[in-house]
């Protein structure tokens, strides 16, 4: 959600932002602008839509500047529109910030800012922010950098933000609470931006900036202070991100790369963690919290969306194998719901992003309750990853599509492998089953691999349901959250109406949906299960519905009784949902793409939710 990119050094700012804004499309935003200061003084150039209509307004401009601020905007105060965009100038305009996040006590602050004469131009609370900065310093006549550690100590609410001054071009300063910044530190230039794709390029080498820390880049020098004016050392790290892993790679969109992808990436969930032959699982992130997690009464794990998701399929897969109860919560009502927290509980945190504000104020919230947090992030370094007492990241590599696919399946590999090495630890699993579960695993990647090759026939079946206007999804057991998966993504891409179910909850309600236009997507592997469900498939048929049953190779009940098939390999039915979402990522992008759908950018949606 919202994306920063700013930059002062030797290179031309103005390519090197626009570049960097690109690659934080994915996040999701309405509108988009910059700020670039020269010997002209500090000009701002911004447009709703896309950046590529930010382009079309910078053409035949001269833009020569080497210092300057970029952002996409996802609007929460004010409409999208050019006004409202960012950057925002103070009102003598010889500021200007960009900011992500939200301002909770603007309007107080803003009162006070009008009833002193000045004036606002946009609807949005940033603007208020860099009004704010611009007074304290005004009154107070202290620096630039004091004004913005005053202004924010003040302020209530989440920022990532960069602030540029019309009197330094050497000078940029940013700061953070809850919303992401990175720092690049290059050879006398300083990159800023929402996460490290748009530093990469030019330097691997990173400082991850801090909740309530304030970086000042000035005369070429970095330095980082805190809101209480204590100066700390940037703690430079490398990151480990290619170029190739946040380009397509030759996929028309970057979800098929990342559905493709997913052989390597569940490979990359397990690699260094899993040997199967000598029943060898190990957990680095995990080692010294593994007692306490096989010891633990409870399990509460919250997320939200797709990783809520993939908390639901561990539900399953804990219980069954650890026997440790599990509660899996929407992270947004957690934390509003005084939510009871006793001794042994664990936390598990799950988030692609780890950026997910809602998930992050859970995991405050518990923290304060005493209970010890794991975090089960794609993102390396994010604020959720470092939230948490413990983790295990699942090296997805990078997901720029914003329905979310690969993050799914590596969240449910580790969370299984988490539950296994619990199961172990506790003595609920033989010896047997945990070896078998290890080895199957291994296989995973090659299967997935397998369903892959089929995508032609997935694609033929999307094309008849092109212009549905519903559909259902049904699943049982560790099915029935890869029905809610399937909905989800449906929805997300195709803005085809969907929802999932558990297969017997039909009929308490959702069978009155059912005719002969209405497509339903029933998860149908040979598990437990099995007949409960063909049951239910029989239900469907009976009031005409039409199916689209996902089977286990060999089944030779179903292909007879419904109206199209999509087989997938046979694994162990704790480890079935690994395979049996892949065709359902694949139907709903063939269905969006053949709509003519932005599938990378879906209306409405933000890859990374930084707001609540
Ligand atoms: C998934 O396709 C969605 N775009 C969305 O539901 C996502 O899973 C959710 O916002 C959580 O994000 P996170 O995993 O980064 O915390
Ligand atoms: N709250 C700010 C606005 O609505 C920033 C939104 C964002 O994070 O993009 O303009």
């Amino acid at each position: 959600m919202c994306g920063i990119v700013a930059y002062v050094g030797h290179r031309e700012a103005c390519p090197l932002i626009l570049k960097g804004l690109r690659r934080l499309e994915y996040r999701g935003y309405d509108s988009a602008g910059l700020a670039l200061l020269n010997g002209d003084g500090l000009k701002i150039y911004k447009k709703k839509g896309k950046v590529s209509d930010l382009e079309q307004e910078l053409s035949g401009k001269d833009l020569h500047a080497t210092i300057g601020i970029g952002h996409t905007r996802w609007a929460t105060h004010g409409a999208p529109n050019d006004v409202n965009s960012h950057p925002h100038y103070s009102n003598d305009r010889r500021l200007a910030i960009i900011h992500n996040g939200i301002i909770e006590n603007y309007a107080t602050i803003k009162q006070n800012l009008v009833r002193k004469g000045h004036e606002f131009r946009s609807e949005t609370d940033s603007e208020v922010l860099i009004q704010f900065i611009e007074n304290i310093r005004k009154e107070t006549g202290c620096s630039l950098e004091e004004a913005v550690r005053l202004a924010l100590q003040e302020v209530v609410g989440a920022y990532a933000i960069v602030v540029i001054s019309a009197d330094d071009p050497t000078q940029l300063i940013a700061a953070r609470k809850g919303s992401p910044l990175v720092i690049g530190v290059g050879d006398d230039e300083y990159f800023f931006a929402s996460d490290a794709t748009p530093i990469i390029e030019y330097t691997k080498d990173v400082v991850y900036l801090n909740d309530y820390e304030i970086a000042v880049v000035r005369d070429g020098a970095l330095r980082i202070i805190t809101l209480e004016n204590a100066q700390t050392t940037p703690y430079i790290q490398k990151v480990e991100l290619e170029l190739e892993a946040i380009e397509k790679g030759g996929f028309d969109h970057f979800m098929m790369k990342e559905i493709f992808e997913q052989p390597r990436s569940i490979a990359d969930s397990m690699r260094g963690r899993v040997r199967a032959e000598d029943g060898h699982l190990q957990l680095g992130g995990l080692r010294d919290y593994l007692d306490q997690l096989a010891a633990s009464k409870r399990i509460v794990i919250v997320g939200c969306g797709t990783s809520w998701h993939a908390g639901l399929v561990a539900e399953y897969i804990f219980e069954e194998l650890a026997r440790i109860p599990v509660e899996v919560e929407y992270a947004s009502e957690f934390r509003y719901r005084n939510p009871i927290i006793q001794e042994r509980d664990i936390v598990i945190a799950i988030s692609q992003s780890g950026e997910t504000a809602d998930t992050l104020a859970a995991i405050e919230l518990a923290k304060s309750k005493g209970a010890t947090i794991f975090g089960v992030c794609n993102v390396v370094g994010s604020s959720i990853a470092r939230a948490t007492h413990a983790g295990a990241y699942t090296h997805a590599g990078p997901e720029i599509g914003v329905a979310s696919t690969k993050a799914f399946t590596a969240q449910v590999t580790v969370l299984t492998l988490m539950a296994l090495a619990a199961a172990l630890r506790a003595g609920t699993i033989s010896d047997t089953l945990f070896r078998q579960l290890l080895a199957e695993l291994e296989r995973i990647p090659a299967l997935v691999e397998k369903v892959l090759q089929d995508a032609e026939k997935v694609k033929e079946i999307s094309y008849i349901f092109t212009y549905a206007k519903n559909f259902i999804y049904l699943g049982r057991g560790l099915n029935f959250p890869v029905a809610l998966e399937g909905a989800l993504k449906l929805k997300e891409i195709s803005y085809i109406h969907a929802e999932g179910y558990p297969a017997a909850e039909m009929k308490h309600g959702p069978i009155a949906l059912i005719d002969e236009d209405m497509p339903v997507v029933v998860i149908a592997t040979k598990d437990s299960s099995y007949e409960k469900i063909v049951s239910n498939i029989q239900e469907v048929k009976a009031r005409k519905g039409r199916v689209i049953a996902v089977v286990t190779e060999g089944d030779t009940l179903l292909p007879g009784m419904v109206d199209f098939v999509i087989e997938i390999p046979k694994v162990h039915e704790i480890l079935v949902p690994l395979i049996s979402v892949i065709p359902l990522q694949l139907l709903s992008y063939y269905i969006a793409v053949m709509r003519g759908r932005n599938v990378d950018q879906p209306r409405n949606l933000a890859k990374s939710v930084t707001v609540e």
